[in-house]
């Protein structure tokens, strides 16, 4: 099966709390592993970036559910393409804190 992958950097709506992080994760996993996404989750300052990868249909779906979150805005697409094996298969989603 084919693994697409997808970066996105997006900006927080409000400064970013621990809980809005752990309420994001906790979600994540358990969402992603149902649909066979995995990737990172990275802040910084006021900033998001994102990295998921999985099968093109589940991660488009789920970036286009992503990229309506209230929480959220001037979400940008850095890169997008294919993998030939996953980078990161055994994180529903990390976390990389700065
Ligand atoms: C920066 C950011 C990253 C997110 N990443 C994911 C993700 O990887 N997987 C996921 O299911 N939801 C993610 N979400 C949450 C979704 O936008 C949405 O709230 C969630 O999927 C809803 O889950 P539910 O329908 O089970 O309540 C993220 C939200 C934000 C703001």
């Amino acid at each position: 099966m084919n693994t697409h992958f997808l970066l996105y950097r997006s900006k927080a709506r409000k400064k970013i709390q621990t809980e809005t992080i752990v309420d994001i994760l906790a979600k994540s996993i358990r969402n992603n592993r149902e649909e066979g996404l995995t990737g990172f989750l990275h802040t910084y300052d006021d900033q998001f970036l994102q990295y998921l990868e999985g099968p093109q249909g589940p991660l488009m779906r789920k970036v286009a559910r992503i990229q309506k979150d209230r929480r959220h805005t001037d979400f940008l697409i850095l890169a997008e393409g294919e993998v030939e094996e996953r980078l990161f298969p055994d994180w529903e989603m990390g976390q990389i804190a700065d």
